[in-house]
């Protein structure tokens, strides 16, 4: 579908799991090769198994600027240039208003935001050697509506990534930058987040009820969009923010039971 894919160098963030693994299937399928940090390394060992050679996972926390560095001169020395920059690790739990501490804190915004930051500006030389580049940062319907009680610091550090691709598409010249909100999204998130997968089945058999689209998303239904926006159809598309959530913004249902 995508045949200028076929010599593309992707990076996606947390692509051990969930949105960030369907979207390597997807891009790979296409032709290209992933590069994968994420801090799961078993994570990263089956995916390569499954994806093969031109799956790359790196066991990098993308807080870290060190980490981030290295990757950076590990993509510049094998390939010479990025074309695709998907930011799509992150962390989050919820936090009462009143037991928050900086600890809660910095769990959201060294991953979310400070990572995003800064796999950005290590990335960005390599996106400039690229005849297409782009990037596309995930936020989360939460960064517009107030999904869930107690969700102030992941939906806060959502709405920033939001913000900062805003900013990404008026400053960067020649590299396009593109946000994207999923809404339900079937993966592991909630269960990382200590909640039980019986919990976890039980709200989604209600709220796929009272989704417009009538289901709880896949993996792919995000990727299809990451894939779009990163293709040469895309090329007049810059600093959108874009749902991909089934209609639950517009028509739909947003607090957990
Ligand atoms: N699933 C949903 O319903 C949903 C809804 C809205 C937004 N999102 C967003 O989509 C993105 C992907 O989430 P997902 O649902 O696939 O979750 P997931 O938990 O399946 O995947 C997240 C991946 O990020 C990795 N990761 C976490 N911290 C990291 C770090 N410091 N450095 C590198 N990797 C790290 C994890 O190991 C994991 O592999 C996230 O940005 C999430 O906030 C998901």
């Amino acid at each position: 579908m995508y045949p200028e894919f076929k010599d593309f160098v992707v990076v996606i963030s947390g692509a051990a799991s969930g949105i960030g693994l369907g979207t390597a299937r997807l891009f790979i399928e296409e032709g290209a090769t992933v590069i994968s940090p994420d801090i799961d390394e078993e994570g990263l060992k089956k995916a390569a198994a499954e994806l093969g050679e031109r799956y790359i996972g790196k066991v990098c926390d993308v807080s870290n600027a060190e980490k981030v560095r290295a990757l950076a001169d590990f993509v510049r020395g094998e390939f010479g240039k990025l074309d695709v920059l998907v930011n799509n690790a992150a962390t989050g739990r919820l936090t009462p208003v009143e037991a928050m501490t900086e600890e809660d804190f910095y769990y959201h915004y060294e991953v979310d935001v400070k990572g995003t930051m800064l796999m950005v500006t290590n990335f960005l030389p390599l996106l400039k050697a690229s005849s297409n580049p782009s990037i596309v940062n995930i936020s989360s319907g939460a960064a517009v509506v107030e999904f869930f009680d107690h969700h102030f610091l992941y939906s806060s550090a959502k709405a920033a990534v939001l913000k900062y691709t805003k900013h990404l598409a008026r400053d960067l010249k020649g590299i396009r930058a593109n946000c994207i909100m999923p809404g339900w999204v079937d993966t592991p998130i909630y269960e990382r987040a200590g909640f039980e997968r019986s919990v976890v089945e039980q709200v989604y058999a209600k709220v796929e009820l009272q989704i417009p689209a009538g289901r709880i998303g896949v993996p792919e239904d995000i990727g299809n969009v990451i894939l779009f926006l990163s293709s040469e159809k895309a090329a007049y598309v810059n600093g959108a923010i874009i749902a991909v959530d089934g209609g639950c913004i517009t028509g739909g249902y947003w607090g957990f039971p």
